[in-house]
């Protein structure tokens, strides 16, 4: 057993629902004021003030017990959106992005994804997982303890079977937990220029059965946008992933509106994620549905865009978390706690609401919100020892680490 007490504030983001947090929902985070929290096992087992735990504490070991006092405990980060295994990285077309080259164009150009597919099929296993290691590392230490993780630059069977596969061997001797998703439909490989439809094909008869029959993939992803996959690709596609058994999430109105957002609402997919670019009927699918609102203000942020309607999604009851779209092109990072930072700052949304969004709502865009995203007696115990003195100063103290250590099942890994 150990413990962390005599905390200013243990933040416990609980919900009295199994369903992700809406409007006023948002703003309530469950701070315990002089918190402790006790461990056994890797899970949660005592969670409150430090003076009602007290006759538990006195039996626990005091090397096994931390000293919280002028610090704060907060859940590990589930970051439910990135695309954390690739090769290389694009900083030349940072360059020419600042010099006003837009995204979609240096992508149709041959560039962008296309160019992350080279590089992907150029680099060995070893260099690979080397590199998508230091990614995790580095996630790890700025407190996400949850990642999801998309393929999409291998864009041929083979290709996107090495991504899974080698994300599968990563992710099974690394301390953060991995939550694969097959994004086969990511962009057009060069050789299908002028056969979109014979790619969906291929996405559609090899690689969904294939995957999902070696279980190398919980979701189905697909690039709705202008240029790339259309709604009706996006549901022949979303058709065959759910008859195999995937569940679905969606980057959709991330430039433009193509209809996307109501697909994936009317399909019951997970997230929806991007919608930068979303329309009041995209909108008013999210009020009448589960499926989670997943926004990416780092891309915004990296693309010098504006920002999705963070604000307005939570006035209308609409159920959002929030990501870092981790990814060599459009928003390289892999800091949740500059996310937040982001989305208070750029959605005006309230400390409290980033933080809910970021853990428990994350933790529901993947359905493992019985596990994880909230500190609760018998949840996993994946927390982050912060060094502030309130949870409001994660998006105030902008641009540094604050997160002190991080705790993955009960086990510091960070
Ligand atoms: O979410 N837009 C599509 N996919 C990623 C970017 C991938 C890349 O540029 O490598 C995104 O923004
Ligand atoms: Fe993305």
């Amino acid at each position: 057993m150990k413990a962390i007490i005599n905390l200013n504030q243990l933040v416990t983001c609980s919900h009295t629902s199994s369903k992700a947090k809406r409007g006023p929902e948002m703003n309530d985070v469950g701070v315990i004021s002089n918190g402790a929290i006790i461990i056994d096992n890797g899970l949660i087992r005592g969670v409150g003030s430090t003076y009602s735990l007290q006759k538990t504490i006195d039996k626990i070991p005091k090397e096994n017990i931390i000293d919280g006092k002028g610090k704060i405990v907060i859940p590990g980060f589930v970051d439910s959106h990135t695309h954390a295994i690739f090769a290389g990285t694009r900083e030349a077309e940072f360059a020419m992005r600042l010099q006003g080259k837009a995204y979609m164009d240096i992508l149709l150009a041959g560039g962008g994804i296309l160019s992350s597919r080279q590089k992907l099929i150029d680099s060995t296993d070893d260099e690979i997982i080397e590199q998508t290691k230091a990614r995790f590392d580095r996630m790890m230490a700025f407190g996400t303890t949850t990642v999801e993780a998309k393929s999409g630059y291998g864009l041929s069977t083979e290709q996107e079977l090495r991504s899974l596969e080698l994300l599968k061997a990563l992710s099974d001797r690394h301390a953060i937990e991995v939550q694969s998703t097959f994004l086969g439909a990511h962009a057009i490989p060069p050789e299908y220029k002028d056969s979109k439809a014979d790619y969906v094909s291929l996405v559609c008869n090899e690689m969904i059965p294939i995957i999902a029959s070696k279980k190398l993939a919980k979701y189905c992803d697909v690039f709705c946008e202008k240029g790339v996959f259309d709604v009706e690709d996006t549901e022949r596609i979303f058709e065959t992933a759910i008859s195999h058994g995937l569940e679905l999430r969606l980057h959709s109105d991330e430039i433009e509106a193509l209809g996307g957002t109501e697909l994936a609402c009317a399909l019951g997919a997970r997230s929806v994620d991007h919608l930068i670019a979303v329309t009041n009927s995209g909108l008013k699918a999210l009020e009448k549905c589960e499926t989670i609102a997943n926004l990416l203000p780092g891309t915004s942020y990296s693309l010098m865009k504006t920002f999705a309607p963070g604000r307005e999604m939570i006035d209308r009851n609409i159920a959002i978390s929030l990501s870092t779209d981790c990814n060599p092109g459009s928003c390289y990072t892999e800091s949740m706690p500059m996310i937040i930072s982001l989305a208070c700052l750029n959605m005006k949304l309230t400390p409290a609401e980033a933080l809910n969004a970021a853990t428990f709502n994350g933790a529901c865009s993947l359905g493992i919100q019985d596990r994880v995203g909230s500190l609760e007696m018998g949840k996993e115990a994946d927390l982050l020892l912060m060094d502030m003195q309130s949870y409001e100063a994660i998006p105030y103290h902008f641009g540094i680490n604050p997160v002190l250590r991080t705790m993955k099942f009960g086990e510091w890994i960070s």
